[in-house]
C-alpha cells in the first residue's frame, strides 16, 4: 500500500477520532433512592457521589451497585463514579488541588478505588448546586484554581493512559462537569485544555436559578427570556453551548444537562409573574410535577425560553417535561453535541405508573429521539431550531390565566410594575416614594 494513503488515513482517523460517533445517554444516578439498573437505554450510569478524604484519597463508595447488571444483563454500559456534588467536598477538592503531593495522592487513589469496583471511570463534577456559585471574578486565588484543574485534568489523563497500557485492560474514562453559566466558564476554566486531557465535558445547564435569585424564574431555560437583560440573557442553555463551542471546542465534546425536575419559587408579593420578588422553595422531581398536573395546577409554556412553567395560586415551578425536553434533544443533535445527561435518572418514572407514558418515559424518549443518529463530524452550518415539536398530546395545554392584566401598582414613568423582570432597586424605590405619599394621602383624605 502507498506510504503517503497509509499516513493519510491515519491522520485523517486521528483528527476524526474526537467527533462523530455513539450520542451518549449519561444517566447521573444518585445513591440515595435505590437501584433502578433496567434504565437500559443509557449508554453511561454515572454513580453519585464520592468525596475527597482529608487524606486526599478518594473515598466514599464501598460498591458498585450497578456491578451486577453490567456484568450480567448489559456489558456495554458504562459505568463511572462522579466525585463532588457538595460544597463541603468541592471546598476539600480545592485544598487536594493546592499542593503537588496531595494531587498526586489523590490521582493514584481513583485508580485504585474505581478498578477495586469495577468502574469504567470518573466524572470531576466540582460544581455547586447553584450556577452562580463561587467567585467569577478574576482574582488570584480563582486564575490559580483555574490552572490547578487543568493539572489535576493532565495528570489523570496520564495516569489512567499509563495504567491502561502497563495492565493491558481498556483505559478508565475522564469526564468533567462544567458550568453552563458564561462568567463562570470564563473565570474558572481553561476550556481548551480540559477537551484535551477530558474524554467529554459535561455542560451543567440547569441549576440557573435557585435560592440566590430573590424573583421567579425558569431554573433551566432553552433560549433566553425576550425581556432579558445584561447577565440574565447568559442564563440559559443556548447561550452556555453557543459560548463553548463559539471558544474553539468540538461540539461533540459537549453533552448537555437534561433536568429531570423543577424549581419551584414562592411569590412574595402580589405581583404574578416570572420575574417578580420571590423565594425559593426547593427542587421539584419530575414524577411528583406529573401528579401536579392532576391537581390544580396551570401549565403555561414559555414561548420565548422554550419550557413550562406550572402555577398555582402563589407558586411557580419553572420545569422540563416531554414537550421541553424533545426541544433540548432536538437541540443537541441539532448542534452535534456529543451527548444528552439526565440528572437525574431517579426522579424518571422507573414503573411507568406516576406519569401515563410507559417506563422511563424520559430516557425513553432520548433513546427514541436518537435511536438512528451518530454524532457527526460534518461542520457546523448551524440549522435554525425547529421548535415545532409533533403533537403527541404529552402535555395539557392550559390557557395561562396567570399574567391577568392588572392595572394597580403604577409608578411614575415606570409602567405597570408588574411587568418589570427584575425588580430593580432604583425602580423599588422610586415605587416607594410614588406609594407612600399616596397611601398617606388617602388616609388622610379619609380622615377628613
Ligand atoms: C428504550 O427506548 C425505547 C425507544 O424509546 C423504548 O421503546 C423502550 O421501552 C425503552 N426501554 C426501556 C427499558 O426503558
Ligand atoms: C432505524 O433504522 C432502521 C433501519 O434503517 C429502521 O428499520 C428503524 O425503523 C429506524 N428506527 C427509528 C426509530 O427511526
Ligand atoms: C420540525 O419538526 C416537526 C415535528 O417533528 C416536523 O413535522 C417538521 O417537518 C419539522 N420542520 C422542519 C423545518 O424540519
Ligand atoms: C390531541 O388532542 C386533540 C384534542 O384533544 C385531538 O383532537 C387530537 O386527535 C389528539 N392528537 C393525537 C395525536 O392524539
Ligand atoms: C432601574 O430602574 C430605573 C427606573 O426605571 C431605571 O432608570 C434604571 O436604568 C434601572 N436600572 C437597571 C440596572 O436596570
Amino acid at each position: 500500500m502507498n506510504v503517503t494513503l497509509l499516513l493519510l488515513t491515519l491522520v485523517f482517523s486521528l483528527v476524526n477520532a474526537d467527533c462523530g460517533g455513539e450520542f451518549k445517554i449519561i444517566c447521573y444516578f444518585s445513591s440515595w433512592t435505590g437501584i433502578h439498573p433496567e434504565a437500559k437505554n443509557c449508554t453511561h450510569i454515572v454513580y453519585t457521589f464520592a468525596r475527597v478524604e482529608d487524606d486526599n484519597t478518594l473515598t466514599g463508595v464501598w460498591n458498585n451497585p450497578l456491578k451486577e447488571f453490567k456484568n450480567n444483563k448489559d456489558p456495554d454500559l458504562k459505568v463511572m463514579l462522579a466525585v463532588g456534588g457538595q460544597d463541603y467536598v468541592i471546598r476539600r477538592a480545592n485544598e487536594m488541588m493546592s499542593k503537588d503531593e496531595f494531587r498526586q495522592k489523590f490521582v493514584i487513589s481513583t485508580t485504585k478505588l474505581l478498578r477495586t469496583h469495577e468502574f469504567d471511570g470518573i466524572d470531576l463534577n466540582f460544581e455547586p448546586s447553584e450556577a452562580l456559585g463561587p467567585p467569577s471574578s478574576p482574582n488570584p486565588q480563582v486564575i490559580e484554581d483555574k490552572k490547578r484543574f487543568t493539572v489535576l485534568c493532565k495528570d489523570l489523563q496520564e495516569e489512567y493512559a499509563e495504567e491502561a497500557a502497563r495492565t493491558g485492560r481498556t483505559r478508565l474514562l475522564l469526564t468533567i462537569t462544567i458550568s453552563g453559566v458564561k462568567k463562570q466558564l470564563e473565570s474558572r476554566f481553561e476550556l481548551d485544555e480540559l477537551a484535551k486531557c477530558a474524554d467529554w465535558l459535561n455542560v451543567q445547564t440547569y441549576d440557573y436559578r435557585g435560592s440566590r435569585d430573590k424573583v421567579a424564574e425558569h431554573h433551566s431555560a432553552l433560549m433566553p427570556a425576550a425581556s432579558a437583560t445584561d447577565e440574565d440573557k447568559d442564563l440559559n442553555q443556548d447561550s452556555a453551548i453557543k459560548y463553548i463551542v463559539g471558544t474553539g471546542i468540538e461540539p461533540s465534546k459537549l453533552t448537555l444537562g437534561l433536568p429531570t425536575f423543577g424549581k419551584k419559587f414562592r411569590l412574595t408579593s402580589d405581583l404574578h409573574d416570572l420575574g417578580s420578588p420571590a423565594s425559593s422553595v426547593g427542587s421539584v422531581p419530575y414524577t411528583e410535577l406529573c401528579r401536579n398536573t392532576n391537581s390544580g395546577w396551570q401549565r403555561v409554556f414559555l414561548d420565548d425560553r422554550k419550557v413550562p412553567i406550572m402555577t398555582k395560586g402563589d407558586e411557580v415551578i419553572g420545569y422540563d417535561d416531554l414537550q421541553s425536553m424533545e426541544l433540548k434533544i432536538n437541540y443537541a443533535k441539532e448542534q452535534r453535541l456529543g451527548g444528552i445527561v439526565i440528572f437525574p435518572v431517579n426522579f424518571d418514572d422507573s414503573a411507568g405508573q406516576l406519569c401515563n407514558h410507559g417506563k422511563f418515559p424520559i430516557v425513553s424518549l432520548v433513546k427514541e429521539l436518537t435511536s438512528n443518529y451518530t454524532v457527526s463530524c460534518a461542520p457546523l452550518t448551524t440549522p435554525p431550531l425547529n421548535t415545532t415539536t409533533a403533537a403527541r398530546n404529552r402535555t395539557k395545554n392550559i390557557t395561562p390565566k396567570w399574567k391577568i392584566p392588572r392595572t394597580d401598582y403604577f409608578g411614575p414613568n415606570i409602567g405597570p410594575y408588574r411587568y418589570h423582570r427584575r425588580v430593580n432597586n432604583s425602580a423599588r424605590i422610586l415605587n416607594s416614594i410614588y406609594i407612600v405619599p399616596c397611601v398617606l394621602f388617602q388616609i388622610f383624605f379619609l380622615i377628613v
